[in-house]
């Protein structure tokens, strides 16, 4: 049993160092049982429900998944299938809930929602992603950088894209964990002054430097992972045209990692356009550690799971 038991994971800020540091352990611990066939029924008679507002490929089948390696369940539960925002509030959707299942995993637009959703719940509630944040890949995202890297201070994380969720909750966690960042994002696309003061005062307790320009060669100047997101996220389909003309000088592709250290990382939190935020021969190259940083997200996903619906 850990103080986690019954919290929420809304977004990364919400927990200590230690508490993050403990969840990529214990993510690598169900990580090594689940590679040697142990037995992990953590969650024996838990369902989790899976509430889907956007699509999902990774976050849908890693949770599910986990959710039946922890010997539960998982309900999915797409914006067509129930009531929520439409004939029904999302208090009552929460309280309603909340007599059924053990938590809930939602993914929607605006972050004010999953915060109500989580005022009114007595559940823990899990972010699978909103407009502001993704602290689950996140999570997989140092998962990964400390698996490949050995530490994760000391590293470089350059961001090259969009100030948007995966920008925010990345910034937010190298700030918390000591890692430095620097975002490179177009003009009217930055990440918002109020997140960029909450990750300096994170930055100021673990010694990491954080800042954004709209520089990408500054950015990846001797970084040791590279990190993108599509130039389009889920809710921003309108603006495509507008946004494919700000992008287009913020590609990731070989003239660009040329200033980063030999040996980085290139990570993406999938799904990926090849040909618009990076080449094909970045994304399928050497460095690319894509499809590992993919599976960590059920690694990282069964620690939160088992941590916070009380099954360690
Ligand atoms: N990275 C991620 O969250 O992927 P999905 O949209 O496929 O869930
Ligand atoms: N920024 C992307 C991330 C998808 C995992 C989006 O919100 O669509």
């Amino acid at each position: 049993k850990t103080t986690l038991e019954g919290q929420h994971f809304l977004t990364l800020q919400d927990f200590t160092k230690e508490e993050i540091l403990f969840l990529l352990d214990y993510a690598l611990e169900l990580k090594e049982k689940q590679r040697s066939k142990g037995a992990n029924h953590l969650l024996e008679g838990k369902t989790l429900g899976m509430i889907f507002e956007k699509s999902s490929t990774r976050t849908r089948v890693s949770f599910e998944t986990g959710m039946f390696q922890l010997g539960g369940h998982a309900l999915f539960l797409s914006k067509n299938d129930i009531h929520l925002g439409k004939g029904e509030t999302i208090a009552d959707t929460a309280k309603v809930l909340s007599r059924y299942v053990d938590g809930i995993m939602i993914r929607t637009f605006e972050h004010a929602l999953i915060e109500e959703l989580a005022e009114n719940a007595s559940i823990p509630i899990i972010n699978g992603l909103t407009d502001d944040f993704h602290p689950c890949q996140v999570l997989a995202d140092l998962l990964t950088i400390y698996e490949k890297k050995g530490n994760l201070e000391g590293n470089k994380l350059a961001f090259v894209g969009d100030g948007h969720n995966m920008a925010n909750s990345l910034i937010i966690g190298c700030a918390m964990m000591g890692i430095d960042c620097s975002l490179a994002v177009p003009k009217g696309y930055e990440v918002k002054d109020a997140i960029m003061d909450k990750a300096k005062i994170l930055a100021a307790q673990s010694g990491a430097v954080i800042e954004q320009s709209n520089d990408p060669k500054k950015a990846v100047e001797n970084a040791d992972i590279i990190y993108t997101d599509v130039w389009t996220s889920m809710g921003c389909e309108d603006e495509m045209d507008d946004r494919m003309q700000a992008f287009a000088k913020y590609q990731v592709n070989q003239e660009l990692v040329q200033y980063a250290k030999d040996d980085y990382l290139f990570l993406h939190c999938l799904p990926a356009v090849r040909g618009q935020e990076m080449t094909t021969d970045i994304i399928d190259g050497p460095n690319s550690v894509v499809f590992d940083q993919a599976e960590n997200r059920l690694h990282a996903q069964k620690a939160v799971m088992a941590s916070v619906m009380g099954g360690n």
